[in-house]
């Protein structure tokens, strides 16, 4: 398991000239991603056959990347025998891994994932912090609502807001915002 605990990680997955919040799913020892169709993370797996789990501690670039691209300079390269793959320059740490599109539905795509090399950059450590934590759960409430517009994620995006505004440093405060303007209608 590694760097990964039990249950969902929240990471930045980076795939060729992209990134994207994902949750990566660990239970029993075994790594998975359940991808929904349509997104590029998806695509590019099936392209190429990577996955960089980067885990990041800034809550803009959760914001950002669920909604937007990066510019090209927040990347770097890695490689690992043959394969080279992308990461976030700015990751605390990363993780690459080969994948295996396990299984789809109508709606997503199961990839198993397997562990090629890992890199712990910075060893810093991050109190628990509701604001940041209320970020991350806007934000998944943030990229279903632009989709559906139903008032009850308005609801739970709006309680989010609160605890970000109540708990969160400038850095929150900032994702705050920057989410409000990509979900407003
Ligand atoms: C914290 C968080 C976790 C997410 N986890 C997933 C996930 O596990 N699978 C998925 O398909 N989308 C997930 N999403 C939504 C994607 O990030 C979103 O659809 C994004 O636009 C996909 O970007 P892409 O098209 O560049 O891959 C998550 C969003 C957030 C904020």
């Amino acid at each position: 398991m590694g760097l990964l605990g039990e249950g969902i990680n929240e990471i930045i997955a980076t795939t060729r000239n992209n990134a994207a919040p994902i949750g990566i799913i660990v239970k029993d020892g075994s790594l998975r991603m359940v991808l929904f169709h349509g997104t590029h993370t998806l695509e590019n797996i099936r392209r190429d056959g990577w996955v960089v789990a980067n885990i990041v501690h800034d809550p803009v670039i959760y914001v950002k990347t669920a909604f937007d691209d990066l510019p090209e300079d927040f990347f770097c390269n890695e490689t690992y025998g043959d394969l080279e793959v992308q990461r976030l320059k700015d990751a605390s740490a990363w993780i690459a891994f080969k994948t295996e599109i396990e299984r789809e539905s109508g709606e997503a795509a199961i990839v198993r994932l397997v562990p090629v090399a890992e890199e712990i950059i910075d060893n810093s450590i991050y109190p628990v912090n509701r604001g940041f934590n209320s970020v991350i759960e806007a934000t998944v409430h943030g990229t279903r609502y632009v989709m559906n517009r139903d008032p009850w994620l308005k609801q739970l995006i709006d309680h989010h807001a609160s605890l970000v505004r109540k708990c969160g440093g400038s850095r929150e405060r900032e994702a705050l915002e920057l989410l409000l303007g990509y979900i407003m209608e």
